[in-house]
Order: C-alpha cells, then structure tokens, then sequence
C-alpha cells in the first residue's frame, strides 16, 4: 500500500510537481530555458502535491479566474489546470485524496465553481464535475470552400511577429469580452504558457489579427502542418487553428476568409469550436466543411450551489423544486427553489431530483433538463416540471470555453 501525504506545495516544489504532470501527460521533459520563461505560469499557490517522503508522486493545480455564466454574470472560479499522478503510483487513491484536498479548499476561499478541461471524460464525475459545454472540431477543403456573398465583409487582416504578438493579443482578448457562457477571463498569469511559449521560443504558431472600424477586433492563432511526401508530392498544408477568437460576425467571416486565402493549403483544421459557431453555412457549399467530432470541452463543478445557481439568470417560466445530492461537500445538498427571480434554498418537496455532476452539465446551458432526464441522469417527480426547467435554464448562445489551460 502507498503511504503518502497531500499538503500544499511549497516554491521549491514547483518545478518537480511540474515535472510529475508533464511525464503523466507524456510530454517532453522542459529546458531549463523555456522553464524560465514559462515556471510563471507554475506559481506555488493553490497547488497540491502527493508526496511520498520528499518525491513528489502526483500533483492537482488550480488558478484563480472569472467565467462568464447565462445571464452576463461573470464569477470567480477556481480554473483546475494540471493533474497527474506518477505512472508506478496511480489507482490507489491519489487522485481521490488530492481532489478531494483541492475541493475543500476551493470551498473554504468561498470560490462557487470549479472548472477544467479533461484528459478522458471518465475521470471527474465522481468529484461532482459535469460535461457542461461542448466543442466540435471542423475541417474546411481548400481552395474549394468559399465564404458565401452575404458574409458580412468589414476591415482587414495582418500577421504579427511573436513579440508583437505577446504584447499585443492579452488586449485583444480582454477587448473581445466573456461574450458566451463559459467562457473565461485569462490572468496574466496564464499567457506565458498559453500562449507565448507557442510564439516565441518554439516559433510554432502564427498570429493574424482582423481590425474593424472600431480597430482590432479578433485573432487567430495557427500552426502550418506540411503534409508533402515523396508518395504525394502535391499535397498543401493543413493549418491548424489553436485560438480564434472574434467580436462580432465581421470578425470571424474575416478571420476565416483570410484562413482559406493562404496558398498552398489542403485544409483549415478547428479543434474544439463553439457548437453554434456558423461555419458551415458562411460557407457557398457547407459540405466543404465537415465537423469531424463533438467532444466535452468544459466540465464544471457548484462548489457553492446555492451561489451558483442564484447568480445565473433564467428565462420566464413557472419556478421549479431541484434537489441536489453533493457526496463530496455536503453542505450543498438539499432542495432549491429556480425561478426567473433567481434561485434560493426550500424545504419544498423536490419536483425533480439530481447529483451535483448533472447540474454542472444544466448549469450552463448546454443540456437540456428533459435530455438529462431521458439519459437517467434525473430522477422526475413532476413531469410537468421537466418542460419548466428547459425554458428557465435554455440560452440562446451555446457555452463555450475557448482557453486551452
Ligand atoms: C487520471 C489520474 C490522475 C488518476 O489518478 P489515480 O491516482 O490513479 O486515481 P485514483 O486512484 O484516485 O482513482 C479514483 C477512481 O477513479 C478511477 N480512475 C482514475 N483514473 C481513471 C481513468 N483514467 N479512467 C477511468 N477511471 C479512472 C479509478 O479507477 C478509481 O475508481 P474506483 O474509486 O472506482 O476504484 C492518473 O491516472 C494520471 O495521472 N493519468 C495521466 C494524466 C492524466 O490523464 N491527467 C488528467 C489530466 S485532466
């Protein structure tokens, strides 16, 4: 049996626990150059290790940030960035106790979410985290595809440097704004590993932004995959998109216009795009674009229930009667009264009936409450209920994360 203690990292711990989450995601062993220039994004704070002795086994990190839920609210969150556990020391219950370490404190700082990306959708569940926004991942031919006349056409697109780059794209993305559930606001903090770490020491992107009459208005961020070999020799390159982001309509018909203007290339590759986003009919032939895959994109996890559920906004409908099961922190379960004045704690008798994980996926908008119930996922005591809930948790924008963090 392994014996091992869960505590708060310390700064001399940072780099080994980093080194704990890159090896159990496979990734390269980092330089010290580029840790120097990306170990900001590492900082001590909120990190829990698994240490056995000294060694550092497994490791479960969270930074602060703001997340943009339906009705305009923006609200602190606690954004789960990094976990891993030493591949001779996983499932005997590392994982479990570092959560469940990170959960505590997460709801002691009175944060009311949780949120992350998962490496396998199997993994958080058990700790209350729900599928709660979805990306798709498209693919558009080139030279076929062509935007349609009607796109919007407003301003125009210049490349970057990486080091106008790194000045430059923090403004721009503050400027674009939380514009859909989900998405998030990026502390300066995450730049030097999200972002910059990709332009300047690797070269590995490239960066556009589209300015519009009100000035620079959306970006994107791509890398050029070359597919040329000796059995085809003709073949262009794939450019894939990393991060696009735009303001408005105009913006993004730019964006892609100038994607698919670059010569040479077979394809335009988007990974984990908003549901909704209307590539394939900006299009003249949709069919030149194809959505290769829906996959979870955020999970997201009421810390506080009642705060959560109290700070988003609903549509019109007659209220309805949740009761909410939290095995993890018990303080939230029991019976909540959501309706389009907001939410609050009742001892009413429950009209519908679920786990902390399933309002995690209700929460933003992306399931409906009749498809969770359909799935098994809510127990329904009144049927007429169910129709209520789906009118006071619809959005008319899918949730979207949109940060790789
Ligand atoms: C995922 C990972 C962190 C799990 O750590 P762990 O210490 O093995 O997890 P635990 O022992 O606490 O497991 C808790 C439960 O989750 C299950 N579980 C853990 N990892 C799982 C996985 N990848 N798939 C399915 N179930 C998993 C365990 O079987 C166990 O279930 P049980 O309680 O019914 O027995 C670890 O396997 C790892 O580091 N994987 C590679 C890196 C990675 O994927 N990190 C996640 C990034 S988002």
């Amino acid at each position: 049996m392994t014996v091992f203690d869960v505590r708060l990292i310390t700064e001399e711990e940072r780099r080994a626990t980093f080194d704990v989450l890159n090896r159990s995601l496979h990734g390269k062993r980092v330089a010290d150059d580029l840790w120097s220039r990306m170990g900001v994004s590492w900082p001590a704070a909120h990190k829990f290790g698994a240490f056995e002795g000294d060694a550092a086994i497994g490791i479960a990190s969270s930074f602060d940030t703001e997340v943009a839920v339906p009705g305009g609210r923006v609200l602190p969150v606690a954004a789960v960035d990094g976990v891993g556990v030493r591949a001779d020391r996983t499932r005997r219950g590392v994982l479990t106790a570092l959560m469940a370490a990170q959960l505590a404190e997460v709801a002691e700082r009175g944060l009311p979410l949780a949120m992350l990306h998962a490496s396998e959708p199997t993994i958080y569940g058990r700790f209350g985290y729900g599928s709660a926004a979805l990306g798709k991942t498209v693919r558009v031919s080139r030279p076929a595809a062509r935007l349609h006349e009607r796109v919007p056409v407003a301003g125009e697109v210049r490349l970057l440097g990486p080091e106008e780059a790194v000045k430059e794209i923090p403004a721009v993305y503050r400027r674009i704004g939380l514009h859909r559930p989900g998405m998030m606001a990026r502390p300066e903090a995450w730049w030097p590993a999200g972002h910059e770490r990709h332009l300047v020491p690797e070269e590995r992107y490239t960066v556009a932004v589209h300015s519009g009459p009100d000035g620079v208005d959306g970006f994107v961020t791509y890398e050029t995959i070359g597919r040329r070999s000796l059995d085809s020799p003709d073949e262009g390159a794939v450019l894939n998109v990393y991060d696009l982001h735009a303001a408005g309509p105009a913006a993004l018909a730019g964006l892609w216009r100038f994607l698919l203007s670059v010569d040479l290339v077979s394809a335009v590759h988007a990974r984990h795009r908003p549901v909704d986003e209307p590539l394939a009919v900006m299009l003249t032939d949709h069919r030149h674009a194809s959505t290769l895959s829906v996959e979870d994109d955020l999970w997201l996890r009421l810390v506080d229930v009642e705060a959560a559920l109290a700070a988003r906004g609903y549509r019109a409908a007659e209220p309805v009667v949740v009761a909410v099961a939290d095995r993890q922190l018990a303080s939230n379960s029991g019976q909540y009264e959501v309706g389009p004045d907001g939410a609050r704690r009742t001892s009413a008798e429950p009209d519908l009936v679920l786990e902390v994980d399933t309002l995690g996926m209700l929460y933003l908008g992306q399931w409906s409450a009749t498809a969770l119930a359909q799935a098994g996922r809510i127990e329904v005591r009144d049927p007429a209920a169910l129709t209520r809930a789906d009118e006071l948790f619809t959005t008319v924008t899918a949730p979207w994360n949109g940060t790789h963090f």
